[in-house]
């Protein structure tokens, strides 16, 4: 099949390369000529891993084309996939600007019988509305109809999850557009949720609120442990075994972050307010996450006193391990905090440490993770990369000023830790 995919972010680009590898010609629009170079030398402006070689080898198999010319790669493609961005608003709610856009600008170019696919995450409704931007523009000889088919990816492993699905769901009322649909994924395993297009809209967000809420469940389990003397590793395992629960995303630390979970429990808070209906569980949700890294900052605090004009070292500054992502992260926030209270950062990140700077030009990094800890008062560690429990931390130990370690992510052996003569902070750990 010929497919347009607009949007070559995590989502756009990643879902066009593995489109790209199922032997599909996958147009991928791009709107600067620069960008459009450096792509195709295999230049991808985030990190994703694996993600630089598989585009350069699909654009040498000539699968994967990116373009320039929209109206081209349009008016030649039958499926028309819209992954832009859905960022949130003030109030939470989601901003559909981007993907209203993007339907405006492909409406009259569309071949007929076209399928216009909507992957950006998006408030129930938003397919309708698509569909009706576009009917207003579309030429007069032309039908087409508008799907929903929400990415599930996880940034760090989204070659992977593209290429392994567990579902590929696909919302429409349209025949045409659901075999047109299944064809496309035929190759790919995972189960087909074939539903109605608000149905679809649903899952999604449904999905990431769940997420979002064992994770402050959790969380919440871990401030008692503390409280009681109890350690929420062994509580999350006890509790993980039952095969009702299950062990993934029971994972006590500072909270979630991300480009996905805040602003998606937001916005579907927001949906159900639209509609007169109050989310008490998911206020609750978004709000101990808030909390989570207050609590976080109340035990630093507890323990150093004042931060002003002391050294903090940083160990991870991305909203998880595996990208360089830093929207939306625990870390960026708790360092902006320490700024704020005089507190001198140095950090060190194997992937992010540029978006931070841009983010936070007055923060120090660090080439090498050793070297946060040199002059420091204590070390935190906000995101899991996993080569951060293979430091030295004994030698590194040597270089700072008190032993203090605050582990948000509760990575490290406790045990261990203190043996080694730390005073360790975990979360939920006693
Ligand atoms: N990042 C994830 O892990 C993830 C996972 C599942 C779903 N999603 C959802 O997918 C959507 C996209 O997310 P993302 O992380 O890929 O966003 P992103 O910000 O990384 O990428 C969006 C891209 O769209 C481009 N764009 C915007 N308008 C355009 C236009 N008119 N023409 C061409 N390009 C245009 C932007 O320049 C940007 O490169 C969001 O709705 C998000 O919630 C994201």
């Amino acid at each position: 099949m010929t497919l347009t995919i607009i949007g070559a972010g995590y989502v756009g680009l990643t879902s066009a390369v593995v489109y790209a590898e199922l032997g599909h010609t996958v147009y991928l629009a791009r709107r600067s000529i620069e960008k459009l170079e450096a792509l195709k030398r295999g230049e991808v402006d985030f990190y994703e891993p694996g993600l630089s070689e598989a585009v350069r080898d699909t654009i040498n198999r000539g699968t994967l084309r990116p373009t320039t010319d929209l109206a081209g790669a349009v008016s030649d493609s039958s499926v028309v996939m819209i992954c832009v961005g859905t960022p949130p608003r003030e109030d939470g709610s989601a901003d559909l600007s981007q993907v209203f856009a993007v339907a405006e600008t492909i409406a009259p170019l569309l071949a007929d019988h076209t399928v216009v696919v909507n992957k950006s995450t998006v408030p129930v409704g938003t397919g309708e509305k698509v569909e009706a931007i576009i009917q207003k523009r579309l030429s007069k000889q032309s039908t087409m109809s508008v799907a929903s088919c929400p990415e599930f990816l996880r940034e760090g492993t989204a070659l992977a999850d593209l290429r392994n699905p567990d579902r590929i769901v696909i919302g429409t009322e349209s025949i045409r557009a659901r075999s047109a649909l299944l064809e496309l994924h035929r190759p790919l395993p995972g189960k087909r949720v074939v539903t109605d297009r608000r149905s679809a809209e649903l899952i999604k967000y449904s999905s990431n609120a769940f997420l979002a809420t064992k994770i402050s469940f959790i969380n919440e389990i871990a401030n008692l442990c503390d409280e009681v003397g109890a350690n929420v590793d062994d509580v999350a395992y006890g509790m993980g075994l039952d095969p009702r629960i299950g062990s993934a995303f029971l994972h006590s630390g500072i909270g979630y972050g991300g480009s996905c979970f805040p602003k998606d429990t937001q916005a579907l808070h927001s949906i159900a307010l639209e509609h007169d209906y109050e989310f008490k569980l998911l206020k609750a949700v978004i709000e101990v996450n808030q909390a989570q890294r207050r609590q976080f900052i109340r035990k630093i605090k507890k323990t150093l006193g004042e931060v002003r004009d002391k050294t903090i070292g940083v160990l991870g500054l991305s909203f998880k391990p595996f990208t360089d992502d830093i929207r939306q992260s625990a870390s960026i926030d708790i360092v902006r905090w320490l700024h704020d209270q005089g507190a001198r950062v140095v950090a060190y990140d194997p992937q992010a440490e540029h978006k931070a700077m841009q983010e936070i030009p007055r923060l120090q990094v660090c080439p090498v993770a050793e070297e946060v800890f040199t002059g420091a008062h204590a070390v935190l560690v906000l995101t899991e990369w996993p080569q951060f429990r293979c430091l030295p931390w004994a030698a590194c130990k040597q270089g700072m000023i008190s032993p203090i370690v605050f582990d948000g992510r509760n990575m490290l052996d406790a045990q261990h830790m203190r043996e080694m003569g730390f005073q360790y902070y975990s979360v939920g750990r006693p």
